[in-house]
């Protein structure tokens, strides 16, 4: 699909169905730089403009939860010098947001194995999380050094550990109970998943919770991906019949 070129207002949205969360795998920053001759490097500060933008639109429009994935646990394989210009623009970029967030009102969260990302980089995004936690307005995830299968290994472990000490027994595990032991807990189930650059794929990216979102894939980088678009998406979003398996 691609989205590009249509020119959807806000006004233009339904706002009885304005989806609630909306998750983004941001894709294609290394493919927008090498078209330019660039470094790859570039690509994601580019990609960090783009966030600013997503982030404005889903305030106006009022999503209450936006996740996106920044990095993947599978992210560290890559080049030592692109993980590591990752790891400074991430820092950068909270540094520099910090203060628009409580200027918005938006509670920052991360989700991931986040203990592997570097101490300084852990100890700006902690500060900013405490900082925003009693914001009222949007939440915004930051999926850090996160992976499906991770997030689904450390809930196993978790509920291991408590039907071993006897707190909680085998048949009281239900689907609420699983929820509330992902990184995700407390947070609905994205209603929409939107990746960029083409790929098909899911990538790791939050296996349990995608069970019935609506997916958008366009062919647009993620530098490319803007405003108009994101809207467009969210029109063809509210035309689709949700029917959670029912007729
Ligand atoms: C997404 O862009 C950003 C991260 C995964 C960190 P990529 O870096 O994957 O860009 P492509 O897919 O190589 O174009
Ligand atoms: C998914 O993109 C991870 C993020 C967007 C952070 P990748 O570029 O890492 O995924 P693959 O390699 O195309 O599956
Ligand atoms: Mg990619």
């Amino acid at each position: 699909m691609n989205f590009r070129g249509s020119s959807i207002k806000p006004v233009d949205l339904d706002l009885s169905k304005i989806p609630k969360h909306i998750a983004i795998i941001m894709d294609g920053n290394g493919r927008w730089a090498k078209k330019r001759l660039l470094n790859r490097i570039k690509g994601h500060e580019k990609g960090a403009e783009t966030v600013k933008t997503v982030v404005r639109v889903c305030q106006e429009i009022g999503i209450a939860y936006l996740t996106l994935f920044a990095f993947s646990t599978e992210n560290w394989q890559r080049p030592k010098n692109e993980v590591m210009a990752l790891m400074s623009l991430l820092k950068k970029f909270i540094v520099e947001e910090q203060q628009s967030l409580m200027d918005k009102d938006i509670l920052l969260n991360a989700i991931g194995e986040l203990e592997k990302l570097p101490q300084d980089v852990l100890e700006v995004l902690m500060k900013t999380i405490n900082r925003t936690q009693n914001n009222q307005g949007m939440q915004i995830n930051l999926a850090l050094s996160y992976g499906g299968r991770d997030e689904i290994v450390q809930m196993v472990r978790q509920i291991a550990g408590k039907v071993h000490s006897g707190a909680m027994k085998p048949e009281s595990i239900s689907m609420e109970v699983v929820s509330d032991h992902l990184y995700t807990q407390g947070i609905p189930d994205p209603d929409l998943l939107i990746r960029t650059s083409g790929e098909i794929r899911i990538s790791n990216f939050l296996l349990w919770q995608i069970a019935y979102s609506e997916i958008c894939v366009t062919e647009t980088l993620w530098p490319d991906f803007g405003e108009d678009e994101f809207l467009a998406i969210i029109k063809n979003y509210q035309a689709r019949e949700r029917r959670f398996g029912k007729v």
